[in-house]
């Protein structure tokens, strides 16, 4: 079964509360949503694998870590994934990025792709497909499914705020993906907004509406 981690490491806690507020400006939001990006890139690349090289410092020769040269791309799915797409790159700047784009047919609610594009070795790589709400789970499902089909094997989710309902979905669509949340909340409105949530992280990214 997928792990679920819940980050709440004090500073992504901090700044989720900020994120959250309804009085928190576009520009503010934004650089949150970046940061809070940062910090989930620093926790989910706990595990990448180091090996030792030779290095000599001013002082004598040591043997240090360094990390094993293992691929990486982000995936953000468009729009709102974009957010924490650069604080994610500020930390692992090697990686690859690619995008998914999704749209909600209005007759069968199902997540239809309408732009996909990927690193052309999707396949060696660890993938971090990035986008800030978990609601209902569909959007999320059909990316992971889209990269997927492309030959990607090793993925990882990342939000900042999930509903149980996205959670579940996801975990049973796709078992073999870590999940990686900043915050739990407790569930989905009639038209699936989170709940306590933050709004449309799409629209208070990019001031639209
Ligand atoms: N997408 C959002 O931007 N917000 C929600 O609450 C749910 C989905």
């Amino acid at each position: 079964m997928p792990k679920v981690h819940v980050m709440d490491h004090p500073l992504i806690q901090h700044k989720m509360s900020y994120i959250r507020d309804k009085e928190t400006s576009t520009k503010v939001f934004r650089e949150l949503v970046d940061e809070v990006g940062a910090l989930m890139a620093y926790e989910v690349t706990r595990e990448l694998e180091l090996e030792d090289v030779e290095v000599e410092t001013p002082i004598t020769k040591m043997t240090a870590k360094r990390l094993s040269g293992k691929k990486i791309a982000i995936v953000p799915i468009l729009r709102a994934g974009l957010g924490m797409q650069e604080g994610m790159l500020r930390l692992i700047p090697s990686a690859r990025v690619g995008h998914v784009g999704l749209y909600r047919d209005p007759v069968t609610l199902e997540a239809i792709e309408y732009y996909a594009k990927f690193p052309g070795d999707i396949e060696e790589r660890d993938i971090f497909v990035i986008d800030p709400m978990l609601a209902t789970g569909a959007s999320a499902v059909e990316a992971i499914k889209a990269i997927k089909k492309r030959g990607a094997k090793k993925i990882s989710f990342l939000c900042l705020i999930a509903a149980p309902e996205g959670v579940e979905v996801l975990k049973e669509a796709h078992p073999d993906v870590n999940i990686y949340i900043a915050a739990l909340d407790e569930k989905l409105n009639d038209k699936s907004y989170i709940v306590p949530g933050l709004g449309d992280a799409g629209d208070r990214l990019f001031g639209t509406k």
